[in-house]
């Protein structure tokens, strides 16, 4: 039985990047939330600005884990806006019962803006997080390693 598995979403790969190097380290399956709302030019990108600030929940493509099997659920997204990604919004949302009382941890990808209020704002609308930090997409190896190593001693030492 697996005890976890890694969820994430991308839009130019950082975030597929983390996820896989997390899978690897703690041997959990990786499955993207695949997102259906074109995001690619100038046009994506405010697209994708305006409504991770408004907050809505934009059409994905399911990868349809079996969650009932799990206990561990780490979340992998880039920022947008500070915020959460839509597409991951409209994933947690569909699974939000098979969700509650599982340890849940987000990690994410961005260029280094603050994210204390995303953890507030994530854990006011969702669930409470067992690990939580961010990775700059232009942060050195060591960086890198180092936060990761930070991330997953906090997911390991947190009992349910
Ligand atoms: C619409 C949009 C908004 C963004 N807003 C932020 C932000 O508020 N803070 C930040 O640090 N990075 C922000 N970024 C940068 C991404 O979080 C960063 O490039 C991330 O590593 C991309 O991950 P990906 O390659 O998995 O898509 C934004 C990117 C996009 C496309």
């Amino acid at each position: 039985m697996s005890t976890g598995i890694i969820v994430y979403v991308t839009r130019t790969g950082h975030a597929r990047e983390l996820a896989q190097t997390l899978g690897q380290q703690l041997g959990y399956p990786v499955a993207e939330i695949k997102d259906l709302v074109p995001r690619s030019g100038l046009l994506g990108w405010l697209r994708s600005g305006s409504q991770a600030a408004k907050k809505l929940s934009t059409p994905i493509s399911d990868p349809q884990v079996d969650l009932s099997q799990v206990n561990t659920v780490v979340l992998v997204q880039p920022v947008w806006a500070s915020g959460v990604v839509p597409p991951l919004r409209t994933w947690l949302e569909n699974h939000r019962s098979e969700l509650s009382h599982k340890k849940i941890a987000l990690l994410n990808s961005h260029l280094g803006s603050p994210l204390e209020k995303l953890k507030v704002s994530f854990e006011k609308e969702f669930f409470p997080l067992t690990a939580f930090d961010g990775i700059r997409t232009h942060a050195t190896e060591a960086e890198k390693q180092q936060k990761l190593k930070f991330f997953l001693d906090a997911l390991k030492n947190q009992k349910n």
